[in-house]
């Protein structure tokens, strides 16, 4: 299938590892070209060299934070600078801290919101009027398998995570006479240093080791394993392309079975 992204530009936020690096190699792959970012510099220089070499695409790697306003300005800016337009923005961040309701500072709220609600809404809100006059555009929000089935003791995550599935379906709505798509993500469980060091916490907490815990957890899943990476870019480069023409609005978990509801 010929995913038509051949020279689309994407700016895919919080990359230099994990679940954001795959998807901007995915996309690079596809022959778009890529803007990453990372708060490190050594990371993020190494996740640059390696899609360059591996694919051959044009990268532009910026190091900074993604809650900050500035920061999202500089991103748009340096982006339509190298790269002359933006067709694909991938919102990503880390995650919050793990706790109990009464054990959070007061702080973590708003750092969570800033982190994974505020992030995708300001980032979003300066990419879509360089989509408009294009009429071509795609959103894709990494958000978590908790909006359809909230995780004990990530009450940060679960709540500012709800916020962007109310955010995009409005969003959608507004921006498809635009022939701009937004949709959202649900990653289940995947290998990667955020995974390993929740894990890690969990595993501690129950007093088992982190292999017996981590052992438990795959079994668990329907699939028997947790996801890869490059599984994930897979689904979110899809939906950046032009073959996801009609999809607009969604909010689709790829979990290996884990969401136990119907919808
Ligand atoms: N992996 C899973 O199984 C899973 C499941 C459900 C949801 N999620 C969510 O999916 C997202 C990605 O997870 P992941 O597993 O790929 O995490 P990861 O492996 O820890 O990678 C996180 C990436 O985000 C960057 N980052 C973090 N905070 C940032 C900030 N404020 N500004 C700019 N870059 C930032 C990190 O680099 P720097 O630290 O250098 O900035 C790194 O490149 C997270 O929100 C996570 O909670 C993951």
């Amino acid at each position: 299938m010929d995913l038509g992204l051949q020279d689309r530009v994407a700016i895919v936020l919080a990359s230099s590892k994990g679940l954001g690096r795959a998807v901007a190699l995915g996309l690079a792959r596809e022959g778009a070209r890529v803007a990453i970012c990372a708060r490190t510099r050594e990371n993020l220089r190494k996740t640059e060299a390696e899609i360059r070499e591996r694919t051959g695409a044009e990268v532009l790697s910026l190091s900074l934070d993604v809650t900050l306003r500035e920061s999202q300005r500089t991103l748009v800016e340096e982006t339509l600078r190298r790269f002359g337009r933006i067709d694909i923005l991938v919102n990503n961040a880390g995650g919050p801290p793990a706790g109990q309701f009464l054990q959070l500072p007061e702080t973590a709220w708003q750092e969570a919101l800033n982190l994974n609600l505020l992030s995708t809404v300001f980032m979003t809100r300066e990419v879509v009027p360089h989509m408009i006059p294009r009429k071509w555009g795609r959103i894709v929000n990494i958000t978590s398998f908790s909006v359809k089935q909230p995780i004990d003791h990530l009450i940060l995550s679960n709540m500012a995570r709800a916020g962007v599935v109310g955010f995009a379906k409005t969003l959608a709505s507004e921006l498809a006479p635009h022939n701009i798509l937004v949709n959202n993500v649900c990653p289940g469980v995947f290998g990667t240093d955020r995974h390993f060091e929740l894990a890690r916490g969990r595993a501690e907490k129950s007093g088992t080791s982190l292999e017996q815990y981590l052992q438990e957890q795959a079994k668990s899943i329907p699939l028997g394993r947790f996801g890869e990476p490059a599984e994930f870019a897979d689904l979110v480069v899809f939906l950046a392309s032009e073959r996801a023409s009609y999809i607009t609005g969604t909010t689709l978990q790829i979990d290996g079975g884990v969401i136990r509801s119907l919808l």
